[in-house]
């Protein structure tokens, strides 16, 4: 098992380790047992993960001596709302959960999300632990405390910066994931490539293929890889007041093409397609040699992840989204652009006309 450490602004929140491993539930449970004491363990799932998975948790948890109760909810991106959040904290309170209870999120982003938003709240906040089972989870959504439930008017728009207490990543999950979730994480995977290694992006160049057949060496390579590099940006701008906004490469477009889809476009191929917009603004304006353009629409192209934006979506729906995106700043929007491959700076803000013909450039 690996070990990283989140070294985190004492005067903020408390630093944590992530631990990324294969198969490494036996080794977990016992240090949640030994480094994560509380009154009471309660692990929060959903439907899906609970079926495949929870049983097994549960089982190992209580092996170890913990008084541990779980709760489920369903499966989907339509269960990250405040109503849930309420139900949750309804039945921790008939658990006879409080103040000495530690909260368990096991599954995929929404569960993430959504346990460490009730937890920065329930009983004016608990501890909480992170154990990702998605890729993007484990890569992303679990490191660095970012919480939130969606509203009608978008995602993630209600939340709280809370870190957890530790994240604990293990690779089997990965086994029963379906290939759409596989492809979520990796348009992320290629996202770290593309905003800070160059190698690593190399690294993706030349073994899509093994990644694509799930190799184990090579997904623990990527995962820590990836789980380095976020930590370090999270270690320097917890609150997202700066440098954490690279981290959003290719997502500002990506939400706004999720949402101008009704989310049939997953997360992952709305960023997908976002990343190469992103690239082809950052050669317009003359920041991106067209040839690391290229490669980054190869590398995106050999993902099996999508190049071309449907005709339904119209280009004055998408630009009015963008209008609307969280992080403007009045009507300035932010766009992560690139200078090179491992290289991107936020941009001071990118005019509609600009990216109008990109968007029409990437039609099917
Ligand atoms: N997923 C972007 C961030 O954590 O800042």
């Amino acid at each position: 098992m690996r070990s990283i450490k989140v070294n985190l602004d004492k005067k903020l929140s408390s630093s944590y380790e992530i631990c990324i491993g294969n198969a490494i539930l036996d080794r977990m449970v016992l240090l949640i047992a030994k480094n994560h004491k509380a009154g009471r363990h309660i692990v929060i799932t959903d439907s899906n993960v609970n079926k495949l998975h929870g049983p097994k948790l549960l089982a190992a948890l209580k092996d170890v001596g913990l008084n541990v109760d779980l709760i489920e909810f369903p499966a989907g991106e339509a269960s990250k709302n405040i109503n849930t959040a309420v139900d949750i904290a309804g039945k921790l309170l008939e658990l006879g959960a409080g103040r000495n209870s530690l909260l368990i999120a096991f599954g995929g982003g929404v569960v993430g999300d959504l346990t460490g938003f009730v937890a920065s709240m329930f009983m004016r906040s608990v501890p909480y632990i992170q154990i990702p089972t998605t890729l993007l989870a484990q890569v992303d959504s679990s490191i660095g405390g970012k919480t939130a439930v969606d509203l009608p008017y978008g995602k993630n728009l209600l939340g709280t910066f809370y870190q957890p207490q530790a994240v604990f990543a293990d690779l089997s999950y990965l086994t029963t994931l379906p290939e759409n979730e596989f492809n979520n994480g990796l348009a992320e995977i290629i996202k770290y490539g593309i905003i800070d290694d160059a190698k690593m992006f190399r690294l993706l160049e030349d073994n899509m293929d093994q990644v694509k057949i799930k190799d184990p060496v090579l997904l623990l390579k990527l995962v820590e890889m990836c789980c380095r590099i976020k930590k370090s940006i999270v270690e320097i701008d917890e609150k997202e007041q700066g440098l954490r906004r690279i981290l959003n490469y290719g997502h500002t477009l990506g939400h706004a093409l999720e949402a101008q889809s009704n989310f049939t476009l997953s997360h992952g191929e709305g960023v997908a397609l976002g990343m190469i917009a992103a690239a082809r603004i950052s050669e317009n304006s003359g920041y991106l040699e067209s040839s690391s353009r290229e490669r980054i629409e190869k590398i995106i192209q050999k993902a099996g992840l999508p190049c071309r934006i449907n005709n339904n979506m119209a280009t004055e729906g998408i630009i009015s989204r963008l209008k609307m995106d969280k992080k403007k700043e009045g009507d300035i929007i932010h766009f992560v652009l690139l200078k090179k491959i491992g290289m991107p700076f936020v941009n001071g803000g990118i005019d509609g006309k600009i990216i109008t013909p990109v968007i029409e450039g990437m039609r099917e």
